[in-house]
């Protein structure tokens, strides 16, 4: 069974407040959203290995250490994804990005593909896929399915808020994929949406309602 990850340091926890208010506009929804993705990064990154090397201070030699080994890949899944993307490339500029596009039916509340763009060593690659809400966990598992239809073998999930029913459909689908959230929320609603949640990701991020 994978490992749920709840990073609910204080400065996430006001951030995420204020994200969730139907007062705030998209500006600062997507700012907080980068904000917030940077924090979580922090901790998503911890494992990420070190090898000694060798420098010179103005002052004398010494080793020192460096990140190592398997390269990052951040996949945002489209449209509210892409709003977690610069606040992780803040923290590893030289990461890649690939795209899946996947947008909920709004009757069925099933993930439909529309798009997927990936790095060409995706597989070698140690991926780190992005959505801001997890609620049925529908779009989660086809886009962690289309991943390892590649040959993806290290996949970490990352969203902001999560409903009960999302990571236990993740778990049970992926149970070989961390998931990394700000807050699990209640419950969903009949339309599938988290409750209390922040609404849609994509139209707050992006201002279309
Ligand atoms: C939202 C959200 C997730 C999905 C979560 O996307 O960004 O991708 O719903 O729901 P699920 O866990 O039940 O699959 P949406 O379909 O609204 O598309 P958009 O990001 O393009 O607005
Ligand atoms: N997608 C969203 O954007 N919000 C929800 O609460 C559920 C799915």
């Amino acid at each position: 069974m994978s490992a749920v990850h709840v990073i609910d340091h204080p400065l996430v926890r006001h951030k995420l407040s204020i994200m969730r208010s139907k007062e705030t506009g998209s500006k600062d929804f997507r700012q907080l959203l980068r904000e917030i993705s940077l924090l979580m990064g922090y901790e998503i990154t911890r494992d990420l290995p070190l090898s000694d090397v060798a420098i010179e201070t103005p002052v004398s030699p010494m080793t020192a250490q460096r990140v190592v080994g398997r390269k990052l890949a951040i996949v945002p899944i489209l449209r509210a994804g892409l709003g977690m993307v610069d606040g992780l490339l803040d923290l590893v500029p030289v990461a890649k990005v690939g795209h899946i596009g996947l947008y909920r039916d709004e009757n069925t509340h099933k993930p439909v593909v529309y798009y997927c763009k990936l790095p060409e060593d995706i597989q070698e690659r140690q991926v780190i896929v992005t959505d801001p809400m997890l609620a049925t966990g529908g779009s989660s598992c086809d886009a962690l399915d289309m991943l390892k239809e590649r040959g993806c073998t290290n996949i970490k999930l990352m969203c902001l808020v999560a409903a009960p029913e999302g990571i236990a459909k993740v778990q049970e689908a992926h149970p070989d994929v961390d998931i990394f959230v700000a807050a699990i929320d209640e419950r969903l609603n009949g339309d599938a949406y988290i409750v209390p949640g922040l609404g849609d990701a994509g139209d707050r991020i992006f201002g279309t309602k």
